[in-house]
Order: structure tokens, then sequence, then C-alpha cells
């Protein structure tokens, strides 16, 4: 297959991930030891992809500091920014302008916030074949109301596209990986707000073009959540994905360079303890993401939760499912559970706050 061209959605905002989102976006976020988007850069190379082209908008500036012109990844990576949000067909849109791709040549597509095991070469591979305008990767979930729902007739073929609808007809769901053939992404109007999900797929459908679905059971996940953030990251760890982007084995935790973790602490999960952070004796650190320069002390438990970088967890406390902005204090004995979210710097005095069920 010649080389192949993408472009990578990362302008959204991630609100549901605030507070971790407010400094960083969505796309930047340490994920098992590096930048989430590195695990998408890694795979799309696996695949024969070498040219990339970022649609970046909020916090657009970030992405160009870490990512540079991709050679470090071995890429070409450019970056295409929209002064205010196009939606994601716009920034499609507006991407193209930098690809090279002649018109009748597939150009991938990903949203910039999934982790996917499918093989995009068969994808691409379908999609030619079939000679389709898009080609859409869908997964199966058990909720489909917070995605785009996507029935296909017995050839593949897309009768619909229903995107976040109420009552769903199916439980496939677009993945967020396309394949479009260039000249249908040309024809996207220029410089204007578009949604592919909500315009040009439900518009295509209706003018009669072949959008076809390629359905596969392999891991996915939208990291869009925190608790689908935490999951992420360590399905990573604990190779539950193949990632060629993770900074060290698989197991049962990640320590990036100058972590300690006390050989009396429980530690496990496919937790990552990010640089230079301590866990000390007698702590519990399960399923979670910890920052830079964290302390974890004697007797906290940590499940499944996100610590930002220089957060510090005192003895005794418990948290699930929640999320800790960088340099927050939880002091001794809080139980912080289901979604609880401290804001960055918030320093939580000894038993503050103390949840005994998730009501
Ligand atoms: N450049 C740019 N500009 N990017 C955008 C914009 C924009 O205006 N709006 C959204 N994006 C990017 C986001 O950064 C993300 O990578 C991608 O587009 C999708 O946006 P999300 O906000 O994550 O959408 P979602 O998760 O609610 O739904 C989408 O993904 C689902 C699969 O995870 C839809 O494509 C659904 O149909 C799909 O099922
Ligand atoms: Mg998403």
């Amino acid at each position: 297959m010649p080389d192949l061209e993408a472009i990578l959605l990362v302008g959204g905002q991630g609100t549901r991930l605030r507070p971790l989102t407010l400094g960083t976006p969505k796309p930047l976020l340490p994920t098992a030891g590096v930048p989430f988007l590195a695990h998408q850069l890694a795979r799309a190379r696996s695949f024969g992809v070498r040219h990339i082209v970022f649609a970046t908008s909020y916090k657009a500036s970030m992405f160009e500091p870490v990512f540079g012109d991709g050679s470090a990844f071995g890429l070409t990576l450019e970056y295409m920014t929209e002064e205010t949000p196009l939606g994601t067909g716009g920034a499609i849109r507006n991407a193209a302008q930098a690809l090279g791709s002649a018109p009748d040549a597939p150009v991938l597509v990903l949203n910039g916030d999934i982790l996917s095991g499918h093989d995009i070469g068969d994808q691409v591979r379908t999609h030619v074949e079939r000679q389709a305008a898009v080609t859409l990767h869908l997964t199966e979930v058990e909720d489909p109301t917070r995605f785009g729902c996507v029935p296909t007739d017995p050839s593949g073929r897309v009768t619909a596209f229903l995107e976040k609808t109420p009552n769903p007809v199916t439980n496939r769901i677009n993945a967020g990986c396309y394949v479009f053939t260039r000249s249908v992404i040309d024809s996207i109007p220029e410089g204007e707000v578009v949604s592919v999900e909500r315009q040009t797929f439900p518009g295509l459908i209706e003018a009669g073009e072949l959008v076809l679905g390629y359905a596969d059971r392999t891991y996915w996940l939208d990291v869009g959540t925190p608790a689908a953030f935490v999951r992420g990251s360590s399905d990573l760890v604990l190779g539950h994905l193949a990632s060629p982007a993770l900074p060290g084995a698989t197991g049962e935790y990640l320590a990036l360079e100058g972590a300690r973790v006390s050989p009396a602490a429980k530690v496990e999960g496919g937790t990552t303890v990010g640089a230079r952070s301590v866990v000390e004796p007698g702590a519990s650190v399960v399923g979670s993401v910890l920052g830079d320069d964290c302390v974890i002390m004697s007797g906290a438990s940590v499940t499944d939760s996100v610590v930002g970088d220089g957060a510090r967890i005192s003895a005794g406390a418990v948290l699930r499912d929640a999320v800790i902005g960088e340099g927050a204090v939880v002091g001794s004995g809080n139980e912080l559970q289901a979604g609880v979210r401290v804001w960055p710097g918030v320093e939580l005095p000894e038993c503050a706050v103390r949840f005994t069920s998730d009501v």
C-alpha cells in the first residue's frame, strides 16, 4: 500500500475531563507514561501512515512543542489551526489543505481520543476495494446513546447515522476512525462549522453515496471521561492493548524515571507512577494514573483515580473514581468517591469530606 496520509482531530475542549484538561488538552494528557496521542501516532505509523495533519483548536499552540515535525516518531507532522472551532467536518476540511493525496486516494481521519486495536490496513483495503465514499470503523457498546449509532444493511452499507440518539436502533456505533476518499473531504464547505456526524454522513447517505461500515470487536475505548481515561491508561500498562509507544514493559505497574515505589506498598492493576513520585510503605494504588512528583502516603488507598502532578494524598485517605488536580492536597481520613474532582491547588484538611455511599 502506498504511504497513507491522516488527519487527527484534536481540537475538542475535553470538558468531561476537567480539571485535567484546564491546562492540558485531552490528547496530551499523560497516558501510560506518554502523551495520549503518542499511542495513536505509533499505531497509525505501524499501518503505513507517514504524514499526519493535526486539526487543532483548543490550546492549539501546545501540540507542536510536544511532537515537533514528527521526525522523532518517524512521521511528518503538520498543524492546521481553526481560529474558532469548526466542528469535526470543518476541521477535516481545513486540515485537508495540507494533504498531498490525489482526489481518488484514501485519507485516514482519526478522532484524537480513541484507543483501538482494529486493523487500520484492512479498513483501508476494504474502502478501496468497495470504492466507498467513506468507510467508518464500527464497534459495539452497551450504551449507544452517548455515541453515533450506525445501522448497516447485510452488505455493510450504512443506512443511517444517528448521533447521540436517545432511541438507538443498534448497539453498533461509530468508533471514530474514518477512511475518506479525498474528493469527498474537498466537497465539505470550506471555512464553515460542519459536523461530519450530524451533516456530512447523513448527507452522503441521503444522496445515495456508498458510506460503508467496517465492523469488528477488537479492543476499543473512547477516553473522554475520567473513568475511561484511567481504564485506557491501565489497559496499556497491563498490555490489554499493545502500544509501540509504551515506555517500558507491560505489567502490574509502570514506574517512570526517579519514581520510588516501596516494596511494602501494593501497586497494581496497570497503575502508572509518574516521574519522581513516591508511594510509601503500606499505601495501595490500583488501576490509577499518578502524575509526576506526587506523594501517596502510608496507608492511603487510591483506586481507579487520576492524581495530578505534585499532588499529595495523606495517610489513610481513600480515593475511588476520583480526579485530583495538580498540586492538590488530600488530608488524612478523607474518602473521595464516585467521580469527585478536586481542583488544582486545593487543600482538603483532614476528614473534610466523607462519603459513605455513592448516592
Ligand atoms: N479541530 C477540531 N475542531 N476538533 C474537534 C472539534 C472542532 O471543532 N470538535 C471536536 N473535535 C475533535 C475532538 O478533539 C475529538 O478528538 C473528536 O473531534 C471527537 O470529538 P468528541 O468531543 O470526543 O466527540 P464524542 O466522543 O462525543 O463523539 C464522537 O466520537 C464517538 C466515538 O468515540 C462522535 O464521532 C461519535 O459519533 C462517536 O461515536
Ligand atoms: Mg470522544
